[in-house]
């Protein structure tokens, strides 16, 4: 792997640019000086000036007109919320491949985001040399999306990396809407009882590993992105309650979520993960080591904005 300089005006388009991840890469990118160009579903907009085009995933003529770009980073897909697997392809698998078709002569690289999900349920701590094991519709659907980009990009010599993320949390996205929101109105309850281990990244986090393997050229290859250490939901959960001065949450027995949530989201919650960093650290040094620095953090953040 090798370093570069500063990005200078490189050309970057990014997907899912109107999402909780999304929207904090293309801030993070226009500072760095790239030249952003997002894909943006009719009727959405981007918080930051960018090169918006509209458009939709599912759309099997997107253009992108005389534009090329130095790295695609594909973020925008249904979250395992959707419980529609035909949507799920359409959007997470079709749309992929939309996509691959419109940029395929534009572009010198993509970067395919995805989770810790592809791993299944391991056993030991993992790092990027443990099999995929999916045990999910919808990790599936993901998974066959990061084939076809791989065998896609090879075959069109364009440089491709896959970065799997584990639960981004930051100040919008699930950890306010679904966690900080429910503890504060006190609806929050831990599904199966929360003693499975978590990989958890500060979102600052997840945007800075990203861009870095794209700096560091770091091609032909996957990354996990957590952060140091591997925590239990329900110590993760207790601490954040702790910071918003709410009470420590319930238990709800998982056949009851799976039924208001999805088979699919509780199976990815409740599956006990242990990842190591080992890989990206080398090239990314974390801004928050563990939830215990990063979700403080957050918190500042949304007092900061008055949502909380
Ligand atoms: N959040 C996490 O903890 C986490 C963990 C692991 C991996 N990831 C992965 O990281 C990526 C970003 O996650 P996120 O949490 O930022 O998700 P998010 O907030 O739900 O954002 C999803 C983005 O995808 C866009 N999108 C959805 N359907 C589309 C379509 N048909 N055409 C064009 N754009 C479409 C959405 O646009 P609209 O605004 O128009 O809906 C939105 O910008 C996803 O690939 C996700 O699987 C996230």
């Amino acid at each position: 792997m090798r370093s570069k300089d500063l990005s200078g005006m490189e050309s970057v388009l990014v997907t899912g640019a109107t999402g909780f991840i999304g929207s904090r890469l293309v801030q993070k990118l226009i500072e760095k000086n790239y030249k952003v160009t997002t894909l943006v579903r009719p009727g959405k907009k981007v918080s930051v000036e960018t090169d918006e085009i509209k458009g939709d995933l599912t759309d099997s003529n997107l253009e992108f007109g005389e534009r090329s770009f130095d790295v695609v980073f594909h973020l925008a897909s249904h979250t395992p919320l959707e419980k529609n697997t035909k949507i799920l392809q359409k959007v997470n698998l079709e749309g992929t491949k939309n996509l691959f078709n419109a940029v395929k002569d534009k572009t010198k690289s993509i970067i395919y985001i995805s989770g810790l999900g592809v791993y299944g349920s391991p056993e030991t701590t993992i790092n990027e040399s443990h099999p995929y094991d999916p045990d999910t519709s919808f990790v599936k659907i993901r998974l066959e999306a990061q084939r076809f980009l791989e065998k896609q990009c090879k075959e069109n010599k364009i440089d491709f990396a896959v970065v799997h993320f584990g639960d981004v949390y930051g100040s919008k996205g699930w950890f306010y809407e679904m966690l900080v929101k429910r503890l504060q109105n006190k609806s929050f309850r831990i599904p199966g009882g929360g003693k499975y281990f978590k990989g958890f990244v500060n979102v600052d986090d997840a945007v800075g590993s990203t861009i870095a393997v794209y700096e560091h050229k770091g091609f032909g290859e996957s990354y996990i992105v957590a952060d140091s250490l591997p925590v239990t939901f329900k110590e993760f959960v207790d601490f954040t309650a702790d910071q918003i001065d709410a009470k420590h949450p319930g238990n709800v027995p998982n056949f009851i979520a799976k039924a208001v949530l999805g088979a699919d989201l509780i199976k990815l919650l409740t599956t006990s993960m242990k990842a190591s960093n080992e890989k990206i650290s080398k090239i990314y040094k974390f801004k928050y080591p563990s939830f215990k620095e990063g979700i403080p953090a957050v918190i500042e953040e949304l007092k900061s904005k008055n949502l909380l």
